[in-house]
């Protein structure tokens, strides 16, 4: 079986994060989404993925290199515009040859892997498998209605009117058929090719589409508070180690990781949280839920519930920073000047919230 990694797509909803970064490199607990979903797929047993790369080909290309790093080998497809996940799904039939794949969009995150389902699809009897999970908001996702036998009855990508909470989790499992489905079927009113049109042209075909509901904690990272959150779950899955030089005027209580490099001087560090390699924490309160990238400077500040990539500098700021997704490189100061006034220099679509 091969893997196909979707890593293509404009993140316009992590803007401007996204402006110079791939939504799929966007660090959870300092470490970018997509190699999550490596991990899941390399933990399956799968050693042949190719990945469908679109205007942050060569980012992508950069951080993931080919694949070693996981024991898998990685195949770079090119797709020339975002045209939907079937349409990622098409330029892929060359690269399958034939074989059956798990398809895993490369913003998802599922906490207990994929290993379960790759088996069970593994072991026959269907022609393509999907993911389904309760959740409270099903119109922003594709919906799986379901018949009294369990079988599926009707897919809609994004309904207003949601005949079920069951939205389709961005992994999938696919036997050659689907091909012959994601050529047959026309762009949506948003004009892409929709994989959950092409899943439906299974179930009218007569193909068996097995759904299999997953109770596990899973998301998709699209939203900034969707990457709070898995920032959340994976922190609070982690151990606590302290590999970094602590001074003896600072407290580390909790699961905190303090990574080799990294240099924590007055301060309390109090996890689940992450101090990157070469970041330095002075005179300052890292609450829980806290993601500090690399080589980021925080002095004489207090944050929490927030990710901070890397090489940022945060300083002598008046206010516990909550809730913050701040990108690479950014500095926020508490200025002295006069007028005493907020001195903003913040990129498109960025988002500032003041008390
Ligand atoms: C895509 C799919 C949708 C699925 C979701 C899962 O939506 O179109 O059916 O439920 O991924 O993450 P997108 O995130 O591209 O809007």
């Amino acid at each position: 079986m091969k893997g196909l990694i979707l890593a293509g797509g404009y993140g316009t909803r992590l803007r401007p994060l996204t402006y110079t970064s791939a939504k799929q490199l966007v660090p959870v607990a300092n470490k970018p989404v997509l190699f999550y979903g490596l991990e899941a797929l390399a933990e399956a047993g799968i050693r042949d993925i190719g990945i469908v790369v679109g205007h942050t080909a060569q980012e992508i290309m950069e951080a993931v290199g080919d694949g070693s790093r996981w024991g898998v080998r990685v195949t770079y497809i090119p797709q020339d515009a975002p045209r939907g996940l079937a349409h990622a799904v098409l330029i892929a039939e060359e690269f399958m040859a034939g074989e059956p794949f798990v398809m895993y969009l490369g913003d998802n995150l599922v906490k207990d892997g994929i290993v379960p389902f790759v088996r069970e699809f593994a072991q026959g009897g269907c022609n393509a498998q999907i993911l389904l999970a309760h959740v409270p908001n099903p119109s922003q996702f594709g919906v799986a209605e379901l018949g009294e036998n369990g079988h599926v009855v009707r897919l809609e990508e994004k309904p207003a009117n949601p005949k079920s909470d069951l939205a389709l989790v961005g992994v999938y499992l696919f036997d050659h058929h689907v091909f012959e489905a994601v050529k047959a079927i026309k762009p949506s009113a948003r004009g892409e090719l929709e994989i959950t049109d092409a899943i439906q042209y299974l179930v009218d075909a007569g193909y068996v589409v097995r759904p299999h509901i997953i109770t596990g904690w899973w998301k998709d990272t699209g939203k900034v508070e969707d990457m709070l959150e898995a920032n959340r779950i994976v922190l609070d899955g982690k151990e606590r180690l302290v590999a970094g030089a602590v001074d003896g005027e600072s407290r580390v209580e909790g699961k905190a990781v303090i990574e080799a490099g990294a240099t924590v001087v007055r301060s309390v560090v109090r996890g689940p949280c992450i101090i990157g390699a070469d970041a330095v924490v002075e005179d300052s309160f890292i609450g829980p839920y806290t993601a500090v990238g690399p080589r980021c400077r925080i002095v004489s500040c207090e944050v929490e519930n927030s990710i901070v990539l890397e090489g940022s500098t945060l300083v002598q700021l008046p206010q516990r920073l909550e809730g913050c997704l701040i990108g690479k490189g950014v500095t926020v100061v508490r200025g002295n000047g006069r007028p005493q006034a907020l001195r903003l220099v913040v990129g498109d679509h960025s988002r500032v919230e003041i008390p």
